[in-house]
């Protein structure tokens, strides 16, 4: 059971869900699409969603089958039509989150898997846009489920509705009143910790924006009966054992009451004070909180609590018998109680108890009760008391609910009332509810007629009489004046003599006997008769047969109050019972409305009521007696599909067409299976659908079509369109992910090129402005370089000093990577910049020095003897004689005769002597000038001229007076001789070609550095002594050597200049 705490925190959650309720179209359109999508899943398609498309829907066994295989699935509801069948988990399915709640707002009726939200979606949804009325009936079994889809949808409404603070108030009014009216109106049954005893109709009122401005509930029928008695295994309401086990101390102590259900006989008659599955100290609680928020007064409570109470009090009144047999109160204590909580005088109250009040003809008497009559009576007061308390509930509750603005509402009303009853015995209640379904069904027959009639009238199709099972003939069986049923049972009860519920029955027998639809144990067959008991008789009703037992018919119906009661109350000081017991109700003089007939006018009322609303179904069907999750129970199913007369309802819902849709809709789903519809449908939906059931070949007989919907006959038409299309979904959901796919990807590629071109973009901007800089600094670094360049022989300054420097630098490094590689490149310095020449210099010194130091280190002594040679020949013919510098780069050696070439004799006869260099000469004659070819020997102290074995010539060092050479570029050298001795020879001429070694030689061996002369122009030599000769010296075109005509030797030599010319 769910009343209490969990039921107001589930109402309240649903409070908070409803102020969350705001989200964007987008987001909406967004979530819808995707709910859709999700809707499609295999699981949510076990079975069929619309028992309107079973093929075989007159089978109750197909009906079971679709039934039975969803429900293991988990999927609960199912539809026939827009009418939804719900079966009761027994567990919570999480299938009412505010999430799912989004899902179904505003989302077509059939898109999505059944939903109650569905149903109560499309009912708000049309209901603002028709502006009109509608109610939804909920009706099943006890425990099938009514009121927690009551609830469900209730709570659906204030989530999804319009908030603002007002509209939160009436919100919060319509979701509390709930767990008050439970409190007071639900009991523990056998089949139902929950169970309602009453049924309730409660209106909801919408402003035309939707938003839930009111609310007004009428109860029909509240199981008085429980309040004195309860079977075993049940309870009283629920009320009663909240206050004792939730009432505060102070509250308990003021009520007189004791926190011990056991203590009160109207508690415990059932034996189960105490149910797991209730909690009454929260469930108290949570009516406390609800009756704040429906704005009852400290004082109202108060005095509702001291009449609940007090109806504990007075179930423990207890009468004895007196002397004469009357009945007298064996304990006047709980009678006080009674007395001081309902504000009665005690005496009133205890004489009133134990009278009755007998009207003769003129005056009135008081007649004592027996003990049994006493009893009676104080049940029949503790059940009238605790049924009006129970109407001025609901009337105060109206009042809270009540819209006080005076435009005009459309409502929404959700009927939660019992469904058909069989039990294996049936008496008046289960005759009054069964006669209400009877009534109910008869208006959706109506409803449900005329709706498909206009319908077909609207869409312009031919309406076809269709074969169903009109219950209108139950009805009046049941309601006909002065023949009906109900008739005949007033009449019973109100005339005088001894009515019983058997005279009741034979006079059934008697006026409707011959009815098709009644039959009792008198009138029937011998093979009927066996089913049923003499005082029973049956009814076949719309949705089978019931046999009731007409026992207790006439009591029940009559529900005497005897009058003096209803006195006794009137005195009372307690407002509530003054306002349910008020002096201006009808006196005993006319009787009361029997109660089959007041329940007959309020159905009536509620019909009438009905009538000119829109109706919506919900049919809740129990699975299993256990109240267990996962058990579906066949036997017990298949009695409800039938008492619930859900086989009926789809024979008439089958009447014409099975499936129909507008054009847009059905267009919509299955236009991928029609290559002129897909992708997009350019002319109209109905011109489309035309095209598309052309191609898919339907048949004439198979389909309508309307104004702006198309008529399905048969179910398998539309399944074979439905299965076309989930083939072709696959087909398509692959074309359409492969486009999906090559978009995104030709997204990314697009954004990635677009990536790439501006990294391209920054790069290339990067590098341009890095080249700029470059070019900037080039520029610059140019400029400078010109303006010092132009500037370079000025003093530094800032113009030139980095071009300076600059020109140093490259100076130095040219400078070192071209250094002469010896002294003797020594010209091929580089050139230094004039700002350098100085620092060039200095280096070129240095360098040469250092060259030179190196070169010096790494010569060898020979070598270096060999350059002293040079040195001195530098020193003495540099700049003098022309053909000097071609002599330098040849070496000079030790001798230019090895001594092998020199002849035996002549080395024997200066053996004594050392020979220091040798040297071939050319030797020209004194007279003549012949030329002759010697060797010229240098020893210590002498040199030879030699000739072959002899020596021509010994010339003594000390006698040599000079050597002559010409400044020209010959090889000849006159030897200067003293000539003290005539036999002497004289001077000598030679040629020699190593000419400048030979003299070095001499000079060094002789030790005659200075006796060695250059000269220009002819040289004169000692022939002999006395005789002189010259020799003269010319450059000339080409070497020649020749007497001249004056006697002299010519020499010519050609110039060095014209040599390098
Ligand atoms: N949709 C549901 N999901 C889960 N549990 C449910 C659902 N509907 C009903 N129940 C369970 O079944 C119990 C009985 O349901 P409920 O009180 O609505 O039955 P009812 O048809 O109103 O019975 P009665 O005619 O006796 O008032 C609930 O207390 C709850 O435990
Ligand atoms: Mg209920």
């Amino acid at each position: 059971m769910d009343i209490s705490g969990s039921s107001l925190q589930s109402d309240s959650t649903m409070m908070h869900m409803a102020l969350e309720v705001q989200e964007s179209l987008e987001e909406r359109c967004n979530r819808i699409l995707r709910n859709m999508e999700a809707s499609l899943t295999t699981r949510d398609r076990v079975g069929i969603q619309d028992f309107v498309l079973l093929d075989a829907y007159t089978s109750e066994s197909a009906f079971l089958d679709n039934l039975r295989k969803r429900f293991y699935e988990n999927l609960i509801y199912t539809y026939i039509g827009t009418l939804v069948v719900s079966v009761n988990p027994y567990k919570d399915l999480n299938i009412y989150s505010q999430e799912q709640m989004d899902t179904y707002m505003g989302v077509n009726f059939f898109e999505l898997p059944p939903h109650i939200y569905a149903l109560a979606d499309n009912v708000f949804r049309t209901m603002l846009s028709e502006f009109n009325n509608h109610f939804i009936l909920i009706s099943g079994e006890s425990g099938s489920g009514k009121t927690e889809a009551s609830k469900k949808i209730l709570q659906f409404y204030a989530v999804s509705c319009r908030s603002t603070r007002l509209l939160n108030n009436v919100r919060d009014r319509l979701l509390l009143s709930n767990p008050v009216l439970e409190a007071f109106g639900n009991a523990k049954t056998l089949k139902n910790d929950n169970s309602s005893r009453f049924g309730k109709y409660m209106d909801i009122q919408f402003d035309h924006q939707g938003g839930a401005v009111g609310g007004h509930i009428l109860s029909y029928l509240l199981e008085k009966s429980r309040v004195v008695h309860q079977n075993r295994g049940e309870r009283n309401f629920h009320i009663f054992y909240q206050l004792v086990e939730g009432g505060e101390e102070e509250l308990l102590r003021w009520l007189g009451l004791e926190r011990n259900c056991q203590h009160y006989s109207y508690l415990v008659q059932g034996c189960c004070a105490k149910v797991s599955s209730i909690n009454d100290k929260s469930d108290w609680k949570t009516v406390q909180k609800a009756l704040s928020v429906i704005e009852f007064s400290q004082c109202d409570t108060e005095h509702l609590f001291g009449i609940i109470a007090s109806v504990l009090h007075m179930g423990n009144i207890k009468f004895e018998a007196d002397v004469q047999g009357y009945a007298t109160l064996s304990n006047n204590q709980e009678m006080q109680w009674v007395s001081t909580l309902l504000g009665i005088p005690a005496q009133v109250l205890q004489h009133g108890l134990t009278h009755r009040k007998i009207e003769a003809k003129t005056e009135e008497l008081f007649s004592p009760f027996s003990v049994d009559h006493a009893m009676y009576a104080r049940d029949a007061l503790a059940k009238a008391i605790y049924g009006r308390t129970f109407n001025w509930l609901v009337n105060k509750i109206n009042e809270s609910l009540a819209n006080k603005d005076p435009s005009r509402k459309t409502v929404i009303g959700l009927l939660d009332i019992y469904g058909f009853e069989v039990f294996s015995v049936n008496s008046f209640e289960q005759f009054c509810i069964n006669y209400c379904n009877e009534k109910l069904q008869q208006l959706f027959i109506e409803l449900t007629l005329k709706s498909e009639q206009e319908e077909y009238k609207m869409e312009g199709i031919e309406w076809e009489p269709v074969p169903y099972f009109n219950n209108k003939i139950i009805c009046n069986l049941v309601e006909e004046k002065y023949r009906g049923i109900i008739s005949l049972l007033d009449e019973e009860c109100l005339r005088p003599g001894e009515a019983t519920d058997l005279t009741f029955l034979e006079k059934m027998e008697e006026k409707i006997g011959r009815h098709p639809h009644f039959v009792t144990h008198k009138l029937t067959d011998q093979k009927t008769r066996k089913t049923l008991e003499r005082g029973d008789f049956r009814l076949l009703h719309y949705a089978g047969e019931v046999t009731y037992c007409v026992v207790g018919f006439l009591d029940k119906n009559n529900d005497l109050l005897y009058r003096n009661g209803k006195e006794v109350m009137r005195q009372s000081k307690n407002p509530i019972i003054q306002l349910c017991f008020p002096a201006t109700e009808p006196d005993s003089k006319k009787r009361p409305e029997t109660v089959v007939t007041q329940f007959k006018s309020s159905l009536a009322g509620l019909t009438e009521m009905l009538m000119s609303k829109e109706p919506w179904y919900v049919r809740c069907i129990k699975p299993n007696e256990a109240k267990q999750p996962g058990h579906f129970d066949d036997v017990l199913v298949r009695h409800q599909v039938k008492y619930l007369g859900l086989m009926e309802h789809l024979r008439v819902r089958r009447a014409g067409f099975a499936y129909r849709r507008k054009y847009e809709i059905f267009l919509q789903r299955y236009k991928p299976l029609c290559p002129d519809t897909w992708p997009n449908w350019k002319g109209t939906a109905v011109e489309g659908v035309r095209c598309l059931i052309k191609h898919l070949g339907y048949k004439p007989e198979e389909y309508k079509m309307g104004r702006t919907k198309i008529f399905i006959r048969h179910p398998r038409t539309l399944f074979a369109t439905e299965d076309a299309f989930q083939v072709c979904k696959h087909k398509l959901a692959t074309r359409i992910q492969s486009k999906y796919k090559g978009y995104r990807v030709k997204g990314d590629f697009l954004k990635q090129k677009q990536a790439a071109t501006m990294i391209e973009n920054c790069w290339r901007g990067l590098m341009a402005r890095k080249e700029r800089e470059k070019r900037e600094w080039a520029v610059k670094a140019i400029k400078k370089f010109i303006k010092g360049f132009m500037t370079r022989n000025q003093p530094t300054c800032v113009d030139n000093s980095e071009y300076l420097a600059y020109v140093r630098q490259n100076y130095l490094t040219r400078l070192k990577e071209n250094l002469p590689k010896t002294v003797l490149e020594k010209d091929l310095w580089p050139t230094a910049p004039p700002v350098l020449q100085e620092t060039s210099q200095l280096l070129k010194k240095l360098y040469i020095r250092h060259m030179v130091r190196k070169y010096v280190r790494e010569i060898s002594p020979q070598r270096k003897a060999q350059l002293q040679l040079k040195v001195q020949t530098s020193s003495m013919f540099k700049g003098k004689k022309e053909n000097y510098p071609s002599s330098v780069c040849s070496p000079f050696l030790d001798t230019r005769i090895d001594v092998e070439d020199i002849n035996i004799k002549v080395l024997q006869l200066i053996q004594h002597e050392l020979i220091k260099y040798s040297v071939p000469v050319v030797k020209y004659d004194r007279n003549g000038f012949r030329p002759r070819l010697r060797q010229l020997i240098f020893t210590q102290k002498t040199a030879y001229l030699v000739q072959e074995a002899k020596i021509k010539q010994q010339i003594n060092y000390s006698s040599l007076k000079g050597v002559s050479v010409s400044n020209l570029s010959d090889s000849f050298l006159i030897l200067h001789v003293t000539c003290d001795d005539i036999k002497r020879k004289g001077d000598l001429v030679l040629q020699c070609d190593y000419l400048f070694e030979a003299l070095t030689k001499l000079s060094v061996i002789a030790n005659k550095q200075n006796c060695i002369k250059v000269v220009q122009g002819s040289v004169r030599f000692d022939i002999q002594p006395g005789r002189e000769g010259f020799v003269d010296f010319k450059s000339g075109q080409e070497s020649m050597v020749y007497r001249a005509k004056n006697g002299h030797l010519m020499v010519l030599s050609e110039s060095t200049r014209t040599k390098s010319r």
